[in-house]
C-alpha cells in the first residue's frame, strides 16, 4: 500500500493530489521529470472528476456504485487457465513465462471502454484484462499487493481490441482527460477556436469508439504500449486460437447481449486465446517503432507476433451476483507483475500511479475491500470453495442409461427397450431416418 495521500481522504482538489503524487514518486524512486509529474497529477484529478460525473449518470439505473473511470461496464469476469507454451523460445522464458508448460489459474475481465454504462450494441473500445495468479518471483511494484501470503504474486495483462491508442503520450492524455472531465469528448481532438486538429489521433479515436462486436470471445486484443521482457522489448496481444468459432445465439438487441452471448457459449462450451508477444527488432527506427508514441502501430511484417502461451476458458457460469460484485472489486494494473518485466514509456509510467489511485478511490467510496485474488474462488458465493468452483462439469449419473438402437435384438428373443430419450438409442419419431 502506498504511504501517500493518493487515498481519497486526502481530498480531491488538485493540490492534494499533487502532494500525494510527489510523495509516491519519491517513495517508489520513480525517475520522472517535473512536466511528466504535473501531467500525472492532472490525469488523476480528471479521473476522479470523471468517476464522480459517471457515477451521477450510471446510478441508480445501474446500481449505486462508483465504477472504473474507464472500462466501467464489465461484460463478464471469467475463470481461465493460462498455460505457458512448452516450446516457448528461450529469450522469452522470463517473468511469468519462466517455466515452459506451467499452467496458472487466471481471471479475465471483459469490458466496454466507456466511462458510462451503455448498451452493448453501441460502438466502443472493448477491453480484456487478464490476471494470472501465483507467479513466482519478486513483484516489480510491491505497493500493489500480491495474491496471498506465500510470496507469490499476480501478473496483469491489460489490452483493448485496438492495436493503437488515441494519445501519443502522457502529455496528450492529460490534456484530453481535462476535456473528458467536462464531458467534452471531442474538444481535444479538434476545435475551431482555439484552432486545433489532431488528425491521426482523431482517426484512432473514431476507430476506437466505432467498434461493434458479436462476442468478446472472438476479438483480438492488444497492449498498445511496449514492455520489457528480459532483454527483449515487446508489445503483446491475445487472439482467438486457430479454429475457434463462436456461433451467435442470442438476441443482439438486448442491452447486455455480450454477457448473454458469452454465458450461452460457456454454458457447455469453452473458449481459447493465444497469448503472443511482438518483439521489437534491434534495428527498428524510433519513427517506425517508437517507445513513446502509442498512436503508431508496429508493422507486423517487420515485427511478427509470436505465440508464447494459451488461455483456456472452461465451461462455467459467471453471471451470479457474488461474482459480479467480485468483478467490480478487482483491480488491474500494468505494473502488477514479477521478475524481468517492465512497462515502458510515459503513459505506462503514469499508469502505475493512476490505476492505483483510481482503484483506491472507487473502493473507498464503495466501502469495498481491496483484495488480490489467489484462486478461482469467489467470496460470498454460497458454494464451497473447491478448485472447480464455478465450473460447469458434466458428471455421468450412475447407473448409466442402457441405450439401444432399433436394430438391437436380444438373442433370447425378448424385447429391449432403450432408456435414452435423446441422441443415440432414442426412440425415433415416425418417418425420422435411422442412421
Ligand atoms: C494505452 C494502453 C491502455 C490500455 C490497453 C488500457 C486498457 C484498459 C482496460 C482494459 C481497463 C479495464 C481494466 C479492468 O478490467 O479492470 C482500463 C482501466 C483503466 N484505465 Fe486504461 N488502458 C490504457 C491506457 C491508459 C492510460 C494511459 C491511463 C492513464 C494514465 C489509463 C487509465 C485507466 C484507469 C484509471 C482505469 C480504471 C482502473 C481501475 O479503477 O481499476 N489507461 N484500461
Amino acid at each position: 500500500m502506498l504511504a501517500t495521500a493518493l487515498h481519497p481522504s486526502a481530498g480531491t482538489a488538485e493540490t492534494g493530489v499533487a502532494e500525494s503524487v510527489e510523495a509516491s514518486i519519491a517513495q517508489l524512486d520513480m525517475q520522472i521529470s517535473a512536466a511528466e509529474q504535473a501531467a500525472i497529477v492532472s490525469a488523476i484529478t480528471s479521473a476522479r472528476e470523471i468517476s464522480r460525473i459517471a457515477h451521477q449518470h450510471n446510478s441508480p439505473a445501474h446500481g449505486n456504485l462508483y465504477r472504473r473511470d474507464a472500462h466501467a461496464k464489465a461484460t463478464g469476469c471469467v475463470r481461465a487457465e493460462f498455460e505457458v507454451n512448452g516450446d516457448i523460445p528461450a529469450q522469452f522464458q522470463q517473468s511469468v513465462f519462466a517455466s515452459p508448460g506451467h499452467t496458472y489459474q487466471a481471471w479475465v475481465r471483459f469490458s466496454n471502454g466507456d466511462m458510462l454504462v451503455q448498451p452493448d450494441g453501441k460502438g466502443d473500445a472493448r477491453g480484456m484484462a487478464v490476471k494470472v495468479m501465483g507467479a513466482e518471483g519478486p513483484a516489480i511494484a510491491p505497493e500493489l499487493g500480491s495474491g496471498d501470503e506465500t510470496g507469490e504474486a499476480n501478473q496483469d495483462f491489460i489490452m483493448t481490441n485496438m492495436p493503437a491508442f488515441f494519445n501519443r503520450n502522457i502529455f496528450d492524455y492529460a490534456e484530453n482527460m481535462q476535456h473528458l472531465a467536462r464531458l467534452d469528448r471531442k474538444g481535444w481532438f479538434f476545435s475551431l477556436w482555439p484552432p486545433r486538429l489532431h488528425l491521426k489521433e482523431t482517426i484512432r479515436a473514431y476507430q476506437t469508439v466505432s467498434s461493434k462486436i458479436d462476442t468478446p470471445l472472438a476479438e483480438q486484443y492488444f497492449s498498445m504500449l511496449p514492455y520489457q521482457l528480459g532483454d527483449t522489448t515487446v508489445k503483446f496481444s491475445s487472439r482467438p486460437c486457430p479454429g475457434a468459432h463462436y456461433r451467435p445465439t442470442v438476441d443482439t438487441t438486448a442491452d447486455d447481449f455480450l454477457t448473454r452471448q458469452m454465458a450461452d457459449t460457456l454454458q457447455s462450451g469453452s473458449a481459447c486465446f493465444e497469448f503472443m508477444v511482438q518483439p521489437r527488432p534491434d534495428n527498428a527506427s524510433a519513427d517506425e517503432m517508437p517507445l513513446d508514441d502509442a498512436t503508431v502501430i508496429w508493422e507486423e511484417e517487420k515485427a511478427p507476433f509470436i505465440p508464447i502461451a494459451r488461455l483456456h476458458i472452461p465451461p462455467q457460469t459467471f453471471t451470479g451476483e457474488a461474482q459480479q460484485q467480485f468483478c467490480e472489486n478487482l483491480s488491474m494494473n500494468p505494473w502488477r507483475g514479477v521478475g524481468a518485466w517492465k512497462p515502458l514509456g510515459s503513459l505506462n509510467r503514469a499508469r502505475r500511479l493512476v490505476y492505483h489511485a483510481v482503484s483506491e478511490f472507487r473502493h473507498a467510496r464503495n466501502r469495498a475491500p481491496q483484495v488480490e485474488p489467489a484462486n478461482w474462488c469467489v467470496p460470498g458465493d454460497n458454494t464451497p470453495c473447491t478448485p472447480q468452483q464455478g465450473l460447469n462439469i458434466r458428471k455421468p449419473v450412475w447407473p448409466l442409461p442402457r441405450c439401444f438402437d432399433g436394430l438391437f435384438q436380444p438373442l433370447d428373443g425378448t424385447a429391449a427397450s432403450s432408456q435414452c430419450t435423446r441422441g443415440y438409442g432414442a426412440e425415433l419419431a415416425e418417418g425420422e431416418p435411422a442412421y
